[in-house]
């Protein structure tokens, strides 16, 4: 059994280096399989996730070392394998972006049908309707799809939602289609800009990446690169709201505040000081927190990803927050955690009212996703007594040491792994 336990202790004060961004790097991990030869990406996080993204590439042919921490190399082969496992795939959903360049490499892929996080229903639909329209032929069955395609063709396509993996997918492919792309209501997010300025130093042809009209002239071959990963804007906004919710005082260095707009103005309005330097961020909470209500949307909108850790901080904070979650089905999971804790969470379809400030207590919960695993540990940070978080390795797919590096703000928190029979500081059993 994988735990942290949390206990509850002053204000949390310091400076957190934040990662390369987890939704980036795994992108522009696949993204190198469009060229052979060495690819390097640096600011790599050192994440479970991406440990599983290299797995899945080394079954390709992949040569996948890394020459130090924080940086991959990627030796692609001539001749790739065009078919991901079941047993891999299961353990990453980012892995259905081999998809795309696959398909440009190698006129035929099969991926098996993508794991991850369960946030309800994950569709593909749109990555599949993406790469129809440019020209793939695309079976698929329960568990696996297959894609083939002699040659792809430029065409112009207009996504129904901006899905930030169909966008990726669609880029990825129609980098070395024949002809122009014209791809409407793309997703905006910071990830995007990124793979599109790691596909142009490979010599794409990308123009309006990081904004809603996407236009990809096809070329026919790339070459490899070498890219640093942009900062992770959620691992920055956890560790923001992990400052909030113990009233500390932290800086966040290697962010850009511009990646994190609305979340920084919502913390404003919850009564946080934010200081914003040009890849840093200066939080103050030392005031107090108060409710605001808060609406999760594409971005540039407010992340999902940032919405367990939100609940917990508003927990804290005075009056009744309302918090509506529209990207996601099923991603309110934490509140039945967070509620055994103390908190006081009404939901009302996908809404929910958060009365605050409810003291919270330790006890033992369960992570049941990556982010909501993180704001669980926030949460213990403010709990009277120990909170023991289990599943831990929900949380070690996406945040890199997160024990230690909330230990060097002076949080107690351990990340331990013990025998699941083993009794560990909260007896109290998980109810399910
Ligand atoms: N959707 C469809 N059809 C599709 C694609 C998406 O209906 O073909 C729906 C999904 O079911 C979901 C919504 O659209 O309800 C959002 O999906 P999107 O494709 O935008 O997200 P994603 O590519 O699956 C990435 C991040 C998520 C993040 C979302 C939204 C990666 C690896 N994952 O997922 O990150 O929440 O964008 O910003 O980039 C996380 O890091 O914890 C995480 C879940």
């Amino acid at each position: 059994m994988n735990a942290f336990l949390v206990h509850s202790g002053s204000p949390l004060t310091g400076d957190v280096q934040v990662s390369g961004a987890k939704n980036s790097a795994l992108k522009l991990a696949a993204a190198a399989l469009l060229a052979e030869g060495r690819s390097i990406i640096s600011n790599v996080p050192e994440i479970a996730d991406m440990d599983a993204m290299g797995a899945v590439l080394e079954h390709l042919g992949v040569g996948v070392s890394r020459p130090q921490p924080g940086v991959m190399a990627l030796d692609v082969p001539a001749e790739l394998g065009a078919a991901t496992p079941h047993e891999l795939v299961k353990r990453l959903r980012a892995s259905i972006v081999v998809l795309g360049p696959l398909l440009a490499r190698n006129s035929y892929a099969r991926v098996a049908m993508p794991g991850g996080c369960n946030l309800g229903s994950r569709n593909i639909d749109l990555h599949l309707a993406g790469l129809a329209q440019l020209g793939a032929e695309v079976t698929y069955g329960a568990d696996y799809v297959e894609a083939r395609a002699r040659r792809l063709r430029g065409a112009d396509i207009e996504l129904d939602f901006a899905s930030v993996g169909a966008t990726e997918n669609i880029m990825l492919a129609a980098v070395l289609a024949e002809g122009v792309t014209h791809l409407r209501n793309a997703a905006r997010e910071p990830e995007i800009a990124d793979l599109a300025a790691f596909l142009n130093s490979m010599g794409a042809r990308i123009e309006g990446a990081g904004g809603s009209e996407v236009t990809v002239r096809g070329v026919t071959e790339l070459r490899p690169t070498e890219h640093r990963v942009v900062g992770d804007r959620i691992e920055a906004g956890t560790y923001a709201v992990a400052a909030a919710i113990t009233r500390g005082v932290v800086t966040l260095r290697g962010v850009r505040p511009d990646h994190l707009r609305l979340a920084l103005e919502k913390l404003r309005a919850a009564g946080v000081v934010v200081d914003e330097g040009e890849d840093s961020l200066a939080i103050d909470a030392r005031d107090g927190l108060r409710a605001v209500d808060v609406v999760t949307l594409p971005y540039p909108g407010f992340p999902t990803d940032l919405q367990a850790p939100l609940l917990a901080l508003l927990t804290q904070a005075g009056g009744t927050s309302m918090v509506t979650e529209n990207v996601y089905d099923g991603r309110f999971s934490v509140v039945a955690e967070l509620e055994r804790m103390g908190a006081e969470i009404e939901l009302q379809g996908h809404h929910a009212l958060v009365r605050g400030p409810r003291a919270l207590r330790g006890t033992r919960v369960r992570a049941p996703d990556l982010r909501a695993g993180a704001a669980l540990v926030l949460a213990g940070l403010v709990a009277e007594g120990v909170t023991e978080v289990d599943e831990a390795q929900h949380v070690d797919r996406g945040y890199s040491d997160f024990a230690g590096r909330l230990r060097a703000l002076g949080a107690d928190v351990r990340r331990v792994t013990v025998p699941a029979d083993e009794a560990l500081a909260v007896s109290a059993p998980v109810a399910r």
